[in-house]
């Protein structure tokens, strides 16, 4: 089986982190995002993927390449224009043959994929969805099923008043190729919107696999910070390990290629590579990307640093910061969010 990652999004609830890395190679604990999708993948003996591809996409190439470095065969289909989740879908049909397992390239989850597949198969679904329970299901796709599980009702992104479960689309899915039919070429078409509400009007085999694994979408700052203290203070385990602690860290991971002067602390916190740390800094619950350099005893907590900033000493980042690359902070400054 192949499968095929949608990571064409602008990444607009991430800018502006997003205007110079693309969504998909966002670090997550120091590491390409797409990076954990792929050996998921490849965990379930799945080794040929395909990315679609449409903002930035040769920012991308250059951070995964062939994939050969991470076991896997990875093929690049890049969109003229965006052409929405449906739509970069069938503009890679040439490539599509069998049944595929489609990811958004934004979520994080533990999921026993071959027990998914299998499911798929023994009952004859056309499309198979991957469901989460989630609080508040506004932000994210809402999946009506029913007992046989058997999905009754795709709503996307549904006002208060129309949610009617806590089920929700985890942006996982096994699709056969008859879905390409029901798929108009060359336009701009969803998955959400268009096809899985045709594919339901049509009476087609649509089935949900509801997990209870961990699940994220890391596109917004505050999910972004959330699956880094998740990974970090161990309530998910990715399936791919991770890089050592450097001395005087606590649950935080730092790139060996970092410096850390004496007396600075950092806690449950991720630095890149080739960054300084001055003297008695508290980097805490942060995301700090590469080439930054911190100032001695400034602090940092509950903030995310782009690449190549510059934050002075003593200057003071509060909960909720989010400087893009190449930012300046003096010295002394103080940054906070209401
Ligand atoms: N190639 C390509 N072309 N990819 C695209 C395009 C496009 O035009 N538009 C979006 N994508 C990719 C994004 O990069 C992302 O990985 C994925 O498709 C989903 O897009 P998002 O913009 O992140 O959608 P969302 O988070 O609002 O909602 C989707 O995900 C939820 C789960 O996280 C929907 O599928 C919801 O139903 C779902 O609940
Ligand atoms: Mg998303």
């Amino acid at each position: 089986m192949k499968a095929l990652i949608l990571a064409g999004g602008e990444g607009t609830r991430l800018r502006p982190l997003t205007l110079n890395t693309p969504k998909p190679i966002v670090p997550v604990v120091t590491i390409p995002f797409l990076r954990y999708q792929i050996e998921l993948l490849r965990q379930h003996g799945i080794s040929e993927i395909i990315l679609s591809l449409s903002y930035q996409p040769q920012r991308i190439e250059e951070v995964l390449g062939d994939g050969a470095n991470f076991g896997v065969r990875l093929r690049y289909v890049v969109e003229p224009v965006p052409l929405g989740t449906a739509g970069a879908f069938k503009n890679s049909e040439p490539l599509l043959d069998t049944a595929i397992v489609v990811f958004n390239g934004d979520i994080l989850c533990e999921l026993n994929l071959t027990e998914v597949i299998r499911r798929h198969r023994e009952r004859r679904a056309v499309a198979t969805l991957v469901l989460t329970r989630v609080a508040n299901p506004s932000a994210y796709g809402l999946v009506e099923t029913g007992n046989d599980g058997r999905i009754d009702r795709f709503l996307e992104k549904p006002a208060a008043h129309e949610i009617t479960c806590d089920t929700i689309n985890a942006g996982t899915y096994i699709l056969e190729p008859e879905v390409l039919d029901w798929i108009p070429p060359c336009e701009n078409h969803s998955f959400e919107r268009g096809l899985f509400p045709t594919l339901l009007k049509n009476g087609r085999p649509m089935y949900a696999f509801i997990s209870d694994g961990y699940w994220i979408d890391i596109g917004t700052p505050q999910k972004y910070l959330q699956v880094h203290a998740d990974i970090l203070r161990r309530r998910f385990s990715p399936a791919l390990s991770l890089p050592t602690g450097a001395t005087n860290t606590s649950d935080s991971v730092v790139d060996p290629s970092t410096t850390i002067r004496e007396g600075s602390q950092v806690i449950a916190s991720a630095v890149g590579s080739g960054s300084v740390i001055g003297k008695n800094v508290v980097i805490e619950n942060s995301v700090v990307w590469s080439r930054v350099t911190i100032g001695d005893s400034a602090r940092l907590s509950g903030c995310i640093v782009g690449n190549q900033c510059d934050i002075g000493s003593h200057a003071s980042l509060s909960r909720g910061i989010v400087l893009g690359d190449g930012s300046m902070v003096t010295s002394y400054s103080r940054l906070l969010t209401d």
